[in-house]
């Protein structure tokens, strides 16, 4: 009778004291593992909110698919720009042009693969941006590091798998942060422009590989409301 009484009193413990301590810390440990989309809105994402770039004289099909939830773009170096005056480089894109904004908190994510061999090549991209400049941020890819323009490497080697991506732009704060497979990778500052959107694939640079070739699958625009 007695060592029941005990057991009671243990067990009384355990669920007034030890189980609620459990459950604190395993919140925490949720808490500290914060998505980049947590506090953020996705809007509605369908093909009246983007359109795809391409060299001006191919079909859409010769350089981009969308098969089974996966978009994959790609570009050879000796392509024509996107429209015959222009002086860019050769280019297949998802340009988010549903959703210019030039103010606010915005956020795109996707889910990105690069092949091997790829390289020379931004990736992603926030456009606009004051003059000289054109854009406010390129993810690019250099011999398998996926780089801030060609300056930072944010990873090093991503080639051959898929790879979360969230790209916030503060407007007001003139600021864009970076996360990697939902860990927070790299801080950079706002370029100017007053209207910006979104967009991804394959935009060839200086020192382009000959193909060129980047898929996207899960692509979300969000917003801070
Ligand atoms: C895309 O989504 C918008 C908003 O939900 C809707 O009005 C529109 O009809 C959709 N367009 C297509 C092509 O599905
Ligand atoms: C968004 O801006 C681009 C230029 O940056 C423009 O070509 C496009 O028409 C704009 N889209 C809308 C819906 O206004
Ligand atoms: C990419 O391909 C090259 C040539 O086949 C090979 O040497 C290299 O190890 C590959 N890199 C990766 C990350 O798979
Ligand atoms: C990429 O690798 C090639 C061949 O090794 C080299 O010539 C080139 O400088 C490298 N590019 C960068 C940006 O590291």
């Amino acid at each position: 009778m007695k060592q029941l009484t005990e057991m009671a009193i243990s067990y009384h413990l355990i669920f007034r004291f030890f189980l609620p301590f459990l459950l604190y810390t395993s919140q925490l440990a949720t808490a500290c593992s914060i998505d980049p989309t947590d506090g953020f809105v996705e809007l509605p994402f369908n093909t009246s909110f983007y359109h795809i770039q391409k060299p001006f004289d191919l079909p859409v099909d010769q350089r981009y698919s969308f098969v089974d939830g996966v978009h994959k773009l790609w570009v050879y170096s000796t392509d024509n720009p996107l429209s015959r005056n222009s002086p860019t480089m050769p280019r297949t894109e998802i340009m988010i042009n549903g959703y210019n904004y030039s103010s606010g908190v915005w956020q795109f994510e996707g889910y990105g693969f690069v092949p091997n061999g790829t390289s020379g090549v931004c990736i992603m991209q926030v456009f606009g941006a004051s003059p000289p400049h054109a854009s406010t941020l390129m993810l690019r890819v250099y011999n398998g590091s996926l780089t801030y323009y060609r300056a930072n490497v944010l990873v090093p080697n991503v080639y051959d798998r898929w790879f979360r991506v969230n790209v916030i732009h503060d407007v007001a704060a003139s600021k864009l942060k970076v996360y990697i497979d939902g860990v927070f990778t790299f801080e950079a500052a706002g370029r100017g422009g007053n209207s910006h959107h979104f967009k991804c694939g394959v935009y060839s640079q200086i020192g382009d590989s000959y193909y060129m070739e980047s898929r996207w699958k899960g692509i979300k625009v969000l917003k801070q409301m």
